[in-house]
């Protein structure tokens, strides 16, 4: 007896002074004196209706690493209880936890709640992420925390189309977003080099558009003029059984996935399946080699019934108010020197070629509208004038740029505006300046410390203009990141760098104390079985 509770004073003296490592931090944090300890009857207590899922689906995510089957229970007593509360002041996101005998999560909105559970995991030891038991104590530090986001888009971008991921594999990376308050996976699902989502009214999408016969092997740049082909076919798709899982999962862990289907450029694997869509008439095979494609679309009105067919089937298996149809990229020299295209568009009462890549995504604009959803796009889709509810992702970074002046102008205009530039955000570049050192990237050079400085508030916007900001996302193309590990490599820890920037203030923001934490989120990576790279000390 003795024993056992000079084994607890000692615990709450060290627990003391071991601050919390909470990645992204809460805007606002008390750390309070002592600690209390999960075990095998610690009950998991959920107040209301809305509560419940938060709830099991915690106990699920302790189980791996306890071992414990906690028990759950209705009401309001237990170890650590739910409760949905109507504090309007945490709008739609933000929640409340308190630990000091029991802990308490209490927020307005579902989501609220599930962003407490993921801060509760984060104040368990880092070995609360392994999937198998190990013996460790399960102390949680007394902390009082009051947490909202500061931008309702976090996001992270996953090209599945250069290098198909499996679906256990896609889970995993929802998992491991999910745990950084991430709330938006952009899944970018067409490629030049790969077509991944089952369209049952075109099947040669996926027999045909899905696989590839070869591979460029090295960097593209070394490679333009005599490519070397490593001679494996590459491929693979989600099915719609398979998308509705993933959307489902990622649904009960707060993300919603905003599907990509590049269009009229990144198409050459529609082209090759159905080569009708294409301009030359000629075939084409599915691309095995990287860079920017002269295979586009026809803009023809069969070709944009494609379209609308395909973002049919599209809306049925995700939910999301946005869908992405790409945009950028495409080149307009096949357009250009096709007769037939130059008399659609004189038909048309277009000046050029970008008036007729505009036109066609109005056609998508108007058609997802009439479907009660919102069109965005890469920001070369306000180059010849933008759809009137479009709302535009800013990728060409930087002051300065084309991208920039576009997505000001866009701003002031009133569209809606996600950040995806690639002065910070592109996590294909290189993370070190000796790139020999590094695995295969790119190109560019992207320091986590330049991450984490970047305010996706685009200067120059008043506050109103400012507000059309709905949040920023990093990209991961995957040109050069074949596996789920190179994946995991080049988005960790950079994304926890976003992840914290899209949820706390400026003013909040702390380099030194990032990286401290950071040393804990590590040790949560290496539990998890993350392939991150180390922060060099
Ligand atoms: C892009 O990087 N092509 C959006």
């Amino acid at each position: 007896m003795i024993k056992h509770i000079t084994l607890s004073l000692l615990l709450s003296a060290t627990t003391a002074f071991a601050a919390p490592a909470l990645i992204p931090q809460p805007t606002e944090i008390n750390q309070l004196q002592g600690a209390l300890e999960l075990s095998s009857g610690s009950t998991i207590a959920y107040a209301d209706a809305d509560a419940k899922p938060v709830a099991e689906l915690l106990a699920q995510q302790l189980r791996g690493a306890t071992g414990y089957t906690l028990p759950l229970n209705a009401g309001s007593t237990g170890r650590i209880v739910f409760k949905t509360s109507a504090d309007s002041t945490l709008g739609a996101e933000g929640y409340e936890l308190t630990s000091k005998d029991s802990v308490t999560i209490t927020a307005p909105t579902t989501a609220g709640l599930f962003y407490g559970a993921q801060t509760l995991r984060q104040l368990l030891p880092p070995e609360i992420y392994s999937s198998e038991p190990t013996s460790t104590t399960w102390t949680i530090p007394a902390v009082d925390i009051r947490d909202t986001p500061r931008f309702a888009w976090r996001g992270l971008h996953l090209d599945v189309g250069r290098h198909f991921m499996p679906k256990e594999d896609v889970l995993k990376f929802i998992d491991t977003m999910s745990s950084l308050k991430f709330n938006t996976l952009h899944w970018h699902l067409t490629e030049d080099q790969g077509w991944r989502i089952e369209i049952k009214k075109y099947p040669k999408l996926t027999e045909i558009g899905a696989w590839r016969d070869s591979t460029v092997i090295g960097h593209i740049r070394d490679n333009r003029k005599k490519p070397n082909y490593d001679g494996v076919p590459h491929g693979g798709f989600y099915t719609q059984d398979d998308i509705r899982e993933i959307v489902a999962y990622a649904a009960d862990r707060q993300i919603t996935i905003v599907p990509e289907i590049d269009m009229p450029g990144h198409m050459q694997a529609a082209i090759a399946a159905y080569p009708e869509l294409g301009c030359t008439g000629e075939p084409v095979e599915v691309r095995k080699i990287w860079g920017i494609s002269q295979t586009i679309l026809n803009p023809e009105d069969s070709t944009v019934q494609f379209c609308k067919d395909v973002l049919t089937e599209v809306m049925e298996l995700f939910p999301s108010e946005f869908i992405h149809i790409g945009g950028d990229e495409a080149k307009k020299n096949q357009w250009e020197s096709s007769p037939r295209i130059q008399e659609l568009r004189e038909q048309r009462g277009l000046k050029d070629m970008h008036e007729m890549q505009s036109w066609f995504i109005k056609q998508m604009d108007d058609f997802l509208v009439e479907n009660g959803r919102r069109l965005i796009g890469w920001d070369e889709i306000a180059e010849g004038g933008l759809a009137q509810n479009a709302a535009v992702m800013w990728w060409r970074g930087k002051a300065g740029r084309a991208g920039a002046a576009i997505a000001k102008k866009a701003a002031q205009d009133g569209h809606d505006i996600v950040i995806a530039s690639n002065s910070h955000l592109y996590f294909d570049y290189y993370q070190a300046k000796d790139k020999k050192a590094e695995p295969l990237a790119i190109g560019n050079y992207l320091p986590l410390d330049k991450v984490y400085s970047f305010d996706p508030i685009i200067e120059g916007l008043t506050e109103a203009e400012a507000e059309r900001i709905l949040g920023a996302q990093g990209q991961l193309w995957r040109e050069y990141m074949p596996t789920t590990e190179s994946v995991e490599y080049m988005a960790f820890p950079r994304a926890c760098a976003l992840a914290e920037l899209v949820w706390l203030p400026e003013e909040q923001k702390n380099y030194t104390h990032f990286l401290e934490r950071m040393a804990v989120q590590q040790a949560r990576f290496d539990a998890a079985g993350v392939n991150y790279r180390k922060i060099e000390q």
